[in-house]
């Protein structure tokens, strides 16, 4: 399954209708922004949403089913509730009695209208696909075409993807891929506006690499080592899923003079080992993109300094797909236009309370007023 996803979602076959709907997500962002009216603040958790929404929908299904709401609640609360649930229930931390917390607290029966939601969207999804209502993207598949058309052949040992196969991995990548990508973006624009040197040294470094260009576009970031930086620094200090997700150890072994018997559930604090002041100093809680000037640290490298993707066998299979759209994300809103934040709000003093388990988010929405910048300036 994992295979799957990596060839037929992530991979280089996909690369040019990647480009195609990242830059058509892009311009509507940036023209969006434009008609925004002068001196409002925007709500960007809502911006980032429509444009990482828009990418995934358009790439996994073929179209936005933003334009088309299905019955039942809206995307994003059924987005939200199934997080909630994926999070794990009480039961599951007390397993010996898990069965009878977890139905008389209501858990259950909250988890079955949840995914019977959340069933009833992917359904329609695959239907559409299979009645063949759904146009194609240019050329391409989209990626439900794709899985319906393996449905009906037998791999090489014999195996037919069936019906639920189809859908599970459509659910790994809604799950996976929409909420921890928007939370990052806006971790990363909360960062930025927080420190004006920040902001000041990476917009010179993308207008300066970018030159004077008269339409949105998806910029070159390949030479902006900054940019890659801040985005690092970003995943360090706010992994959006701070715990990773949870894994089963298969034999017995040791950590730190603790047994860590077969079939134990293990939760790694990502969030922990990114702000360990024995890796990172004594300023490890400060956001600081400078620090990987000299520091060799790769995402979930030998050392896991730091692990926002995991590690190993079962990391994320999204890394550099999802690192080449926030970066162009970032790029774009801040080549466009200059930031600030709300009347009567100092930069220092912006909300960085966090909030979630899965998935740690920003507490409250982040809101800031886009200034259209001219790019005769540089
Ligand atoms: C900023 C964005 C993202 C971050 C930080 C992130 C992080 C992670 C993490 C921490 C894991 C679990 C690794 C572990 O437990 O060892 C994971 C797994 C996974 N991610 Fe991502 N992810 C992101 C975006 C995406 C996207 C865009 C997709 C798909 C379109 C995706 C698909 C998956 C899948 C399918 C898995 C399960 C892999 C497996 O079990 O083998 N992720 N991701």
């Amino acid at each position: 399954m994992r295979k799957i996803l990596v060839s037929e979602f992530l991979g280089p076959k996909r690369a040019s209708s990647y480009n195609n709907v990242l830059v058509t997500e892009i311009k509507s962002m940036v023209h969006s922004l434009t008609l925004q009216p002068s001196n409002v603040a925007v709500n960007l958790n809502e911006v980032f949403l429509a444009t990482v929404k828009g990418l995934v929908c358009k790439l996994a299904f073929g179209k936005n089913y933003r334009e088309q709401p299905l019955k039942g609640p809206t995307w994003e609360v059924m987005l939200d509730e199934t997080m909630e649930i994926l999070n794990g229930s009480l039961g599951d931390s007390f397993p010996w009695l898990g069965r009878f917390i977890d139905r008389f607290s209501g858990w259950d029966s909250k988890l079955a209208k949840c995914f019977s939601n959340l069933d009833a969207y992917i359904e329609t999804i695959v239907d559409e696909h299979q009645n063949n209502t759904v146009a194609k993207l240019s050329d391409d598949d989209d990626f439900v075409h794709t899985l319906v058309e393996l449905s009906t052949i037998e791999n090489a040992s014999g195996y037919r993807l069936t019906k639920e196969d189809v859908k599970a991995l459509i659910m790994n990548v809604l799950t996976g891929g929409v909420d921890t990508t928007i939370v990052t973006i806006v971790w990363a624009m909360s960062e930025i506006t927080r420190s004006p040197r920040v902001m000041q040294k990476l917009q010179s470094e993308i207008r300066n690499c970018t030159g004077k260009i008269e339409k949105e576009d998806k910029l070159d970031t390949t030479k902006m080592t900054y940019l890659k930086m801040v985005v690092k620094e970003t995943l360090r200090l706010h992994p959006p899923a701070p715990l990773l997700l949870p894994h089963e150890s298969l034999s017995h072994c040791q950590i730190g003079g603790y047994d860590v018997f077969p079939r134990t559930t293990v939760l790694i604090n990502a969030w922990a080992i990114g702000r360990d002041p024995e890796t990172w100093g004594e300023n490890a809680a400060e956001f600081y993109p400078e620090r990987f000037e000299n520091l060799e640290v790769e995402y979930g490298g030998g050392n896991c300094e730091m692990v926002p993707f995991g590690g190993g066998r079962r990391s994320c299979p999204a890394m550099n797909t999802v690192l080449t759209t926030m970066e162009s994300t970032i790029a774009n809103v801040l080549y466009w236009f200059d930031w600030e934040v709300p009347v009567g709000m100092k930069k220092e003093d912006l909300n960085m309370q966090e909030e979630g388990s899965l998935v740690a988010r920003k507490k409250l929405p982040l809101y800031l007023i886009p200034k259209k910048h001219m790019c005769e300036d540089h």
